[in-house]
Order: C-alpha cells, then structure tokens, then sequence
C-alpha cells in the first residue's frame, strides 16, 4: 500500500490545527468589532454561521493531534492575537473589507488543502476525504464572502496581498514549528 510520509502527515495536521484555530480567532474579532462599533445584525449572523464551520474542522484537527500525539505549533498563542487583530481591524474598515478577509484567506486556504490532498496516500483516505470536505466548506465561505461584498477594487487589492502573504508566511512557519 502507498503510504503518506510520516513528517509530511504530521505537518499536515500541525498546520491544519493552527489554521482552523485561526479562523475561530479571525471570526472572533470580527464579530467583536460588530457586537461593539459596527452593529450589523446580517453580517453578525453570516459570520456566527461561518464560524460554527471552523469550529467543526478545528475539532476534528485537535482530535488527530491528540490521538496521534502530534506537537501543535508552538506559536498558537501568536496566531490567536494576529487572528483577531486581522479580524478585528478588517471589520472596523467596514463590511467590504471585512468580507474581503474571508475571500483572501479561503483563496489561499483552498490551495493550501488542494496540496495536501495530493500528499496523502492510501492509508490517510479518511483523513484525505475529510480535508475535501472542509475545503468545500472554504470555497461556500469564499461564495459567501463574495455575495456579501468582497472585492479586490483599488486599495482593496493591497489588503488582499497583505492577508494573503501573511496567511502564507503563517502556514509555512505552522508546518514546521
Ligand atoms: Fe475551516
Ligand atoms: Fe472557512
């Protein structure tokens, strides 16, 4: 049988862990930034929605970290303030570019699960159809975000290269420590 590298896997995971984490957090300040000085009851809700998704795929990562004893990153404490900063700060700029911080994440995230698909052989099927599933979920939230009022128009296209490469340069750094 083809079998995953053991490394491989468990970067995997650790990244995934982190990742699903981070969108909880990045939810999180968002809907701070709602609840506080951007009132808006619609969004409030699209987002709660959204966000009970990455609860589901953060819970399963946390399963497979336990059950398989794998080290999540040591950075998790970062990632959960830069969550909701990134969060936080791109609801206060308003609807748009709030919508535009689900859109960018789920553009990298869905590359990001599309790779690992590839890595993972025979003996990690269920692991791998899992990994489809929540990438579906990201590309809905990707739908939603851009339904929503997502766009990459003038300096909106700068914002969307920030979070993108930050988003990058986190997965990178989550992978291996
Ligand atoms: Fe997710
Ligand atoms: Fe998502």
């Amino acid at each position: 049988m083809n079998k995953t590298d053991k490394k491989t896997l468990e970067e995997i995971i650790r990244v995934d862990h982190a990742g699903e984490r981070g969108a909880i957090k990045i939810y999180e300040g968002q809907l701070l930034a709602l609840k506080t000085f951007k009132q808006d009851e619609d969004l409030k809700k699209k987002i709660e929605e959204m966000k009970e998704h990455e609860k589901e795929h953060f819970e399963f990562f946390e399963k497979e970290i336990n059950r398989r004893d794998i080290k999540p990153t040591r950075l998790l404490p970062l990632w959960d303030i830069m969550g909701v900063a990134l969060g936080f700060g791109t609801a206060m700029l308003g609807k748009k570019a709030a919508m535009l911080c689900t859109a960018s994440v789920e553009e990298v995230i869905d590359d990001h699960y599309k790779n690992q698909t590839y890595k993972l052989k025979e003996d990690e099927k269920d692991l791998k159809k899992k990994i489809e599933k929540f990438r579906q979920d990201e590309l809905d939230h990707k739908d939603i975000a851009y339904e929503e009022g997502a766009t990459k128009k003038g300096l909106y296209k700068i914002l969307d290269n920030v979070i993108k490469t930050s988003s990058r340069i986190a997965i990178a750094i989550s992978e291996k420590y």
